[in-house]
């Protein structure tokens, strides 16, 4: 989704922006621009291009000097990719300049009214309102004047203003898209995303939602949009800028995928407590009293989040015994659920920025319940509005498509559901069998990622196909679901997920030799009737790549995982299958790390 990088200190600004947009291109975007200026310029120099970073670099004239800048990545809203809808806007006298994410829902109002005014539009978006009404507002100084602008504003912003007659500085706003204020030594930065930053400073300030910030060479200072001073004490970003590049990868997938086994190591680290055979997680803030008051358990997310929810409400349901179901954030939120003050809600993000999950997360909160995290991204907008939680430790998820984090996410409600079962009524040597199965997942990932060349000539084997079917029972279905959607996104193949048990009232008519299934065979006490599904699809000359704990002789082809304890099976199980959604779309040819029509983080409705 789009991306926000600015600047001012003393350094020339065009490149630093160039390669914060670089660093940004992984949110998915179709245009991207650059507004700059200095103390000694007369006014702002723009330059603007569809496509990619490198065609607005190739426009960037040789002399392009100035040491303050904003610059964006678009992803087309409200008109289509063009030159003219790239960020940033400018004003008619081009002396306001604007780069936003978000939505400005009343835009088409303000547009009739500001055409009524005169005001001529260069473009078609939301965006462009903004600069006017900037520009118009009667206010004296730059801040009051995008305040007296942004009252006029319905919708989600994260924008940063630039202009010619206050050249010493840039504003910025918050209303539900992230803004990040990087602090440095007589130099200021901001970003959508710490990943812009990281290379020059870890310390930030995230803004919340209504706030501003003001931000000099030597200074800044953050305030609401009623105008009084809001104290920011910056952080340290704990992830290292190194831990953004490929790291002799050729895609982010592909390295990320490869993590696995360090990242699981991280989200049990410190945190297993053998004596008493639970977990300890310090921000739950929610004492064992508490945890045995609630008599049910919602998960909410959108994606892949939800679907390691699905197997985190399986989880805390065998372990902990407390009924849990977990639901996309995105439908919760437009049902008028009913929301029960002995329920305990989950909201699940790797970015802590999905739109559709922080919106459902402020809902419950305006209705008195009580909502934990399952985060990834430290000090993001649903670990902050979250009353506790766990952090998965993934480290940065560059790739679109999430695969370490959906690992580490699962692993982290295996903690939870340990942790509320220990206090509940599992027992001692159940929660030792369990936290032995956790320490093994880092080593079982290590061995499964390096069969990786037999995944590969499997996926090669599937990667003509049309359309493929996933199935799994129970544990496997959750399973089946997500990987039935990394192979959608990244090779673009039609793919179903069903329930094993379900085959038979009514998927199974699309059964042919066209459509190959691939099925989640674990050896658990519902093996013989995963076997019983493969018979049928045998018999229908289906063809079966299966996932499984041995060689399977119904199917044509076994990625044989190995063996944890059935609860963490899922765990492992998905690993295989994130490889062949890979491998299958590199045979296709896919430019993996940038899935048409996707962005990382939905930070938009
Ligand atoms: O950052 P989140 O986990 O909240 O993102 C939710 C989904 O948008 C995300 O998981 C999406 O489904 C990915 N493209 C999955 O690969």
């Amino acid at each position: 989704m789009c991306g926000i990088v600015g600047y001012i200190g003393k350094r020339d600004v065009a490149p630093l922006l160039l390669e914060g947009l670089q660093r940004l291109e992984y949110r998915g975007y179709d245009s991207a621009g650059i507004v700059i200026t200095s103390p000694k310029a007369a006014g702002l120099r723009m330059v603007k291009a569809k496509g990619r970073v490198r065609d607005l670099e190739a426009r960037v004239p040789k002399r392009f000097a100035g040491t303050t800048g904003i610059a964006h990545t678009r992803w087309a809203t409200h008109g289509a990719p063009s030159d003219d809808n790239s960020h940033p806007h400018l004003d008619t006298e081009g002396k306001v300049a604007v780069v936003h994410n978000g939505i400005i829902d009343n835009a088409d109002d303000l547009r009739a009214k500001l055409t009524a005014d005169g005001v001529v539009f260069a473009s078609e978006t939301d965006t462009e309102t903004v600069v006017h009404l900037i520009a118009r507002a009667q206010a004296e100084t730059l801040e009051e004047k995008v305040r007296e602008a942004l009252r006029h504003v319905e919708g989600t912003y994260g924008l940063a203003v630039m202009h010619a007659d206050f050249p010493d500085r840039i504003v910025v706003a918050r209303n539900g898209s992230p803004v990040v204020l990087g602090i440095g030594e007589k130099e200021m930065f901001v970003a959508s995303d710490v990943a812009a930053l990281v290379s020059h400073t870890r310390q930030i300030v995230t803004l919340d939602d209504g706030e501003m910030a003001t931000l000099k060479a030597d200074d800044f200072r953050t305030y609401t949009t009623e105008g009084s001073t809001t104290s920011a004490t910056p952080t340290t970003v704990e992830w290292e800028a190194e831990s953004y590049d490929m790291g002799g990868h050729d895609t982010y997938m592909h390295k990320e995928i490869s993590e696995q086994a360090d990242a699981v190591d991280r989200v049990l680290r410190g945190r297993i407590d053998d004596r008493f055979s639970t977990v300890h997680l310090g921000g739950l803030n929610l004492d064992a009293r508490e945890a045995r008051g609630v008599r049910r358990i919602k998960i909410l997310g959108c994606g892949t989040s939800y679907h390691a929810g699905l197997i985190g409400a399986g989880l805390i349901e065998s372990l902990a015994r407390i009924p849990a179901d977990a639901e996309p954030a995105s439908e919760f939120r437009y049902r008028n659920p009913v929301v029960d003050p002995d329920t305990l809600y989950i909201a699940v993000s790797q970015s802590g920025e999905t739109y559709d999950v922080l919106a459902a997360v402020q809902e419950l909160k305006r209705k008195g319940a009580r909502v934990l995290g399952v985060v990834n991204v430290v000090g993001s907008a649903i670990a902050r509005e979250a009353d506790g939680g766990v952090y998965v430790h993934a480290g940065p998820e560059v790739c679109v498509v999430s695969t370490k984090c959906f690992t580490n996410t699962v692993v982290a409600f295996a903690l939870l559901a340990l942790h509320l079962g220990r206090i509940r009524d599992l027992s001692v040597s159940d929660g030792k069998r369990i936290i032995e199965g956790l320490r093994k997942l880092p080593e079982q990932i290590a061995e499964i990622l390096r069969t990786e060349d037999r995944i590969k000539e499997v996926a090669e084997a599937y990667a003509g196909a049309q359309s493929m079917m996933f199935i799994g029972r129970v544990r496997g279905y959750p399973v089946a679901l997500e990987a039935s959607l990394k192979l959608k996104e990244i090779s673009y193949i039609h793919a179903e997920a069903y329930p094993a048990s379900e085959l038979k009232h009514g998927p199974l008519a699309l059964i042919e030799p066209a459509l190959p299934t691939v099925a989640i065979v674990p050896d658990d006490d519902l093996l013989e009737k995963n076997r019983a599904a493969l018979e049928e699809i045998k018999a229908r000359s289906g063809r079966i790549l299966a996932v499984a704990h041995r060689e399977q002789e119904k199917a044509d082809h076994t990625l044989v995982v190995p063996k944890n304890e059935p609860e963490l099976d899922p765990i492992l199980m998905g690993i295989p299958l994130q490889l062949l959604a890979y491998h299958t779309a590199l045979a296709m040819g896919r430019d993996i790390d940038k899935p048409r029509n996707l962005a990382k983080s939905v930070t938009v409705e």
